[in-house]
């Protein structure tokens, strides 16, 4: 009686515990996730023609590194547009937002020719580029 007590305890205690850890990882683990969802959609998406890894060569596109927060056409090593060039804004969420579902409408002259019609996905890799932007 006793033993079996001790054991429906020690599951128990177990059991418990597992409970716990999964609860205490949960967030952790929603956020790995998305985090790797929106390293998958960039490099699906936008992988062919930039480049994340700090200092890695610029593609046909630059480096997009510390793009979120960065003012537009600001690296030096890389020949952008004049449509770019001319350009006075900061990339944040509201101009990449359009950026992203029509490059050439929100910038004519640009010869960035992109569009995602998928807000989803748009927001997935704006998010993603906030991230490692922030890491540096
Ligand atoms: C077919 C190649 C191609 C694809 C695909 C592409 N880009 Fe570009 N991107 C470029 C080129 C080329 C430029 C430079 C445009 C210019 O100078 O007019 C550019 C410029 C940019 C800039 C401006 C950077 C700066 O320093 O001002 C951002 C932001 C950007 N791209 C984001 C993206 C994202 C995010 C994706 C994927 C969702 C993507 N691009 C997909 C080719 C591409």
């Amino acid at each position: 009686m006793r033993e079996c007590c001790f054991k429906v305890f020690s599951s128990h205690t177990k059991l418990v515990a597992v409970l716990c850890l999964s609860v205490l990882s949960f967030p952790s683990f929603i956020s790995a996730q998305e985090s790797n969802a929106g390293e998958k959609q960039f490099l699906t998406s936008c992988g062919v023609c930039h480049t994340v890894e700090p200092g890695a060569p610029n593609r046909q596109g630059p480096n997009l590194r510390t793009v979120y927060g960065r003012k537009v056409a600001s690296l030096e090593n890389f020949k952008y547009s004049e449509a770019l060039k001319k350009g006075d804004w900061t990339w944040t969420e509201a101009t990449l937002d359009p950026w992203l579902e029509n490059s050439q409408e929100a910038h004519p002259g640009t010869v960035m020719n992109y569009r995602q019609a998928n807000p989803e996905k748009r927001k997935l890799v704006i998010e993603y580029l906030k991230s490692i932007s922030d890491a540096k």
